[in-house]
């Protein structure tokens, strides 16, 4: 094994790659920041009962995907597995909820653990930009947030997410729902795994990927057929609000998801061109989380978006992102004298706002052009000895070629000019 290998199931963001997750992650938060989210950051670990509850006890997440460790004072940690918890955990404690002004509209981004099989989009270390709207129950928090999401990622320039759309009922409905799924289920030929999954988790089974599950799932009980008139009409209101925001979805009978907390409204964003781990992001409602961890009664809604599986959509429909030069103007100074004063141009042109870098290290004038023209930038400006005694210094354009002086004190400005 290589000293310099990350571990198994997860990769370093580097450059000039990783500028298109940081577009990715402003892509996803700017239309949030504009409606009324605030930022929120939470640790990276918490402790192993906030997700054992919240999440949920059967869930795979829990059983099998968390990364757990016991500190030396004695506690049970996990590193985290999603930010739904945490951020709710974070809202109560801090009472963000007797604040008065409910719903409390909570945007984050961060990393997120899952020990998972890793494969193409499926990794152990991911992550994820998200949005939770605390303590309210009206279908239009619903509706804003997938608009908000359907937004992020048009305003990326993505064309092939579609949005699948279904209710999971509620405490009033879900019951006599599972009650019946589960009567279907124990009549079918399932393996063992399968079967205790019936007693403790029926509406998973329904998720089950295998053909020969699938076969004997056609004809199974569907929610929607079994919603209570308040969660019906809720739904509806949801998906009126969708149509008038121009929001396309699909409805999805046998869209369940793989934590316990969700209630009424959930959904999914896919993208066909990413194979198997086709979600790029997903959410709901989660009317009962914060009793299942202990606090008051909080109807909220919200949802993560996968920021590596956003950049591998924006890869598989070859979108480009219009990204700002890392570098417009490159300095190399040939000599001390040069480099001193090449080093304060660079300083006053970052301070003027314009992206500068200067050739270190003592480079010859090869060298130096050649991480010129590497470094992406349209304009180098080169010095030397003759140059600093006619009191001027080149200003090359790396694209045309074409190189005048300028003068030594006016150095801001004609880089100004020349980049328009
Ligand atoms: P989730 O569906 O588990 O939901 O994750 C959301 C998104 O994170 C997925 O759609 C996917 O893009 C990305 N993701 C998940 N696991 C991995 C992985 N192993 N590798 C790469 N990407 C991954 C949640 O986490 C909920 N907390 C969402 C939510 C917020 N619900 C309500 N509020």
């Amino acid at each position: 094994m290589s000293t310099f290998r990350a571990p198994k199931g997860t990769y370093d963001l580097i450059p000039p790659d990783s500028a298109a997750y940081l577009a990715v992650r402003e892509a996803i938060s700017a239309p949030l920041r504009r409606s009324g989210y605030g930022y929120v950051e939470t640790p990276g670990f918490e402790h192993v009962e906030l997700f054992s509850r919240g999440v949920g006890e059967s869930t795979d997440i829990v059983t099998k995907e968390m990364y757990t460790l016991t500190t030396r004072g004695g506690d049970r940690l996990a590193l985290r597995p999603e930010g739904t918890a945490s951020v709710l955990r974070a809202a109560l404690e801090a009472s963000l909820h007797k604040a008065g002004n409910l719903p409390v509209k909570l945007w984050y981004s961060g990393s997120y653990y899952r020990y998972e099989r890793p494969q193409a989009g499926r990794y152990r270390h991911f992550s994820q930009v998200g949005a939770e709207a605390i303590g309210a129950e009206d279908p239009a928090l619903d509706a804003e947030l997938i608009v908000l999401a359907a937004d992020a990622y048009r305003s990326l320039g993505l064309r092939d997410v579609r949005l699948l759309l279904n209710s999971l009922g509620d405490q009033e409905c879900r019951p006599g729902y599972r009650a019946v799924l589960q009567d279907f289920l124990r009549g079918l030929d399932l393996d063992e795994e399968t079967l205790r999954r019936v007693e403790i988790n029926p509406l998973r089974v329904l998720d089950d990927k295998r053909e020969a599950v699938r076969k004997q799932l056609a004809g199974a009980p569907m929610m929607r057929d079994h919603l209570c008139e308040a969660c019906k009409s809720f739904h509806e209101r949801v998906r009126d609000l969708l149509t008038a925001a121009g929001v396309a979805f699909e409805d999805d009978p046998r869209l369940v998801r793989g934590l316990d907390y969700y209630t009424r409204t959930t959904f999914e964003f896919v993208h066909d061109g990413l194979g198997a781990q086709s979600a790029v992001g997903g959410g709901g409602r989660y009317d009962g989380l914060s009793e299942m961890i202990g606090g008051p009664a909080l109807p909220s809604v919200g949802w993560a978006l996968g920021v590596d599986r956003t950049v591998l959509a924006l890869e598989a429909e070859g979108v480009t992102l219009d990204l700002p030069a890392a570098t417009e103007v490159y300095a190399v100074p040939l000599g001390e004298e040069a480099r001193d004063l090449l080093f304060g141009a660079v300083t006053a042109l970052r301070r003027a706002g314009v992206a500068a870098d200067l050739s270190y290290g003592g480079r010859g004038l090869k060298g130096a052009m050649k991480s010129a023209n590497r470094s992406g930038a349209r304009l180098a400006l080169v010095a030397g000895e003759r140059d600093l005694a006619e009191g001027v210094v080149q200003l090359k354009d790396l694209e045309s070629g074409e190189q005048r002086a300028v003068p030594a004190d006016g150095i801001t400005a004609a880089v100004r000019e020349a980049l328009g």
